[in-house]
């Protein structure tokens, strides 16, 4: 049984209705920096499901269809009966429309891009704000008219009914899109329908969090044994030490070392975990067993698959070793949950998220963290107290240095990599760029090249550095570091590591290239 993390959720809950947006987990997450729990469903949830969750507002996400077309997606109309106030976006004011009574019809133009919005009333969504403002907006279809009842409160130059509302019924939409950082004040407008038409207290901190997380944990496992693997990642870590906090020394963390960390990275695990929260730890020391199914392997899809194999037979070794065990802790997060079955896009690479499941494992599966997005778990992190260095560590793939060293993996193509990295990171840091780049690192290209040191001629190896930026890793751009910076990274990795007489930049974005180079 998989436990569900909606036991440890506040009370006041939004309910954002997706009808197909790209935007509905930006919805999500801007409802949830106004400190207010919410949740994405699918639009087709049944009317009592939605209801039984006792939602206290629901925002209709934006979607690609037009409320004229055959099989558009839509809900139960008894939806706007139920007392429960609504807020639709884009596509989901113009299904509020054509459902209330309103007309939709093809805007005379397209409206896209950033756009002046003249508000005419200021009493309920657009409480406090300027009466001119600039919006962004994505759509073809428009709202010609608004239902009965509703008055309209902005417009644009191509929509006539850029807002409309009906303050009794507590029904809202807005035509723009109040998710995106291109509309400036956009979340105060979801502010404002959250605080003035659902009632909205700010109960979601990470500080109430962690105690209805703890005493949920607590609640469920009760005086069972728990396991969590430890990754070195800030999930695996969160979840430690929230089930840590939760209840003490029932349970043990396993770190599998399978050596293909970053530098210092293993001793930082045990530093924090042992000798900073005092917890059970097992660290498996599993170096040379994974270099030794590594021997000879190049193949960047059997690199992974033989990563994440191995590290499942030390994983379950080692547990197996622990006299009893019943639950297993582990680090889902919520964009995860939400994709998980309906991912139809097409396989780049295989993602092994090493520190993840043994799949046949007869233990009850506990997931505090999936109902959290990415910026909450660290938000998380640094309430319980973890190290910030552990919390703000960029992203590094679960096979580790394995997939940044092209072709073979041997002790000291692994010792080289690990010794450049450490100079790209510590440079980074240095220049204070660690937290504007999304991932800065080192790859071990498969090529020599001639060089000359003093008066000898050098035939070695070309580091290749990595740096981008990006939002979610999906899409990436190559970081426009500083010259400097680049002069300083180069020079050091030339002069300190052994092996090494070449560092080129890799100036590609994703796509068409990937993150990682293999
Ligand atoms: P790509 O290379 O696909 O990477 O653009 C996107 C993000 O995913 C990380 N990555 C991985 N993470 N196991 C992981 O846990 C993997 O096998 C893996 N491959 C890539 C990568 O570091 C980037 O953040």
């Amino acid at each position: 049984m998989a436990l569900k993390g909606r036991n440890s959720s506040p009370r006041q809950l939004v309910i954002v209705l997706d009808f197909g947006a790209q935007y509905s987990q930006l919805i999500a997450r801007r409802i949830r920096e106004c400190k207010v729990y919410c949740e994405i469903l699918p639009y087709d949830t049944p009317l009592k499901e939605l209801l039984a969750r006792e939602p206290v507002g629901i925002v209709f996400s934006g979607g690609p269809s037009s409320v004229y077309e055959e099989n558009a997606p839509s809900c139960d109309p008894k939806l706007y009966e139920a007392g429960v106030p609504i807020l639709g976006i884009c596509y989901g004011m113009q299904l509020m429309a054509h459902q209330l009574g309103g007309g939709v019809a093809p805007g005379a133009r397209r409206e896209f891009g950033k756009t002046e919005l003249d508000v005419l009333d200021s009493s309920d969504l657009f409480a406090g704000l300027n009466p001119e403002l600039i919006c962004w907006m994505s759509h073809g279809d428009a709202v010609q008219s608004p239902p009965p009842g509703f008055k309209v409160t902005a417009r644009t130059m191509n929509s006539p009914v850029a807002a409309m509302s009906n303050a009794r019924r507590k029904l809202y939409g807005v035509q723009f899109h109040p998710e995106v950082v291109h509309t400036p004040w956009g979340v105060e407008t979801i502010r404002n329908f959250l605080y003035q038409a659902c009632g909205c207290k700010g109960l979601w901190t990470m500080e109430s969090f962690v105690q209805q997380a703890t005493e949920w944990i607590r609640e469920e496992v009760g005086d069972k044994s728990i396991i969590c693997g430890l990754s070195g990642g800030i999930d695996s870590a969160t979840v430690a030490a929230l089930v840590h906090r939760a209840v003490g020394d029932q349970l043990t963390c396993i770190f599998v070392d399978h050596g293909l960390m970053r530098m210092d990275e293993g001793s930082k695990v045990r530093e924090t975990f042992e000798e900073f929260f005092k917890m059970k730890l097992v660290y498996a020391d599993s170096a040379e067993r994974f270099l030794v199914r590594l021997d000879g392997v190049s193949d960047p899809e059997l690199k992974r698959r033989i990563i994440g194999e191995e590290f499942i037979r030390v994983f379950e070794e080692e547990s197996k070793r622990l006299p009893q065990v019943d639950y297993l802790a582990q680090g889902t997060l919520y964009p995860d949950v939400i994709e998980s079955g309906t991912r139809s896009a097409a396989k780049i690479k295989t993602h092994h998220n090493v520190g993840g499941l043994p799949e046949n494992m007869d233990f009850k599966l506990v997931e505090p963290l999936r109902n959290l997005f990415k910026d909450e778990v660290r938000a998380l992190a640094e309430e319980l107290g973890l190290p910030s260095d552990m919390v703000w560590r960029q992203p590094f793939p679960g096979p580790g240095l394995a997939i940044r060293i092209l072709g073979e993996v041997t002790k000291e193509r692994l010792e080289i990599l690990r010794q450049a990295d450490a100079v790209v990171v510590e440079e980074i840091k240095r220049a204070g760029m660690y937290r504007r780049v999304w991932q800065a690192f080192a790859v071990l290209a498969p090529i020599k090249s001639v060089g000359v040191m003093g008066d000898q001629r050098t035939y070695e190896n070309t580091i290749v550095l990595r740096a981008v930026t990006s939002e979610d890793a999906m899409t990436a751009d190559w970081a426009r570091l500083p010259y400097e910076v680049l002069e300083r990274i180069s020079n050091r990795v030339i002069n300190e590591v052994n092996g090494v007489n070449r560092v080129v930049f890799d100036i590609s974005s994703k796509p068409p290239a990937t993150i990682e180079w293999e």
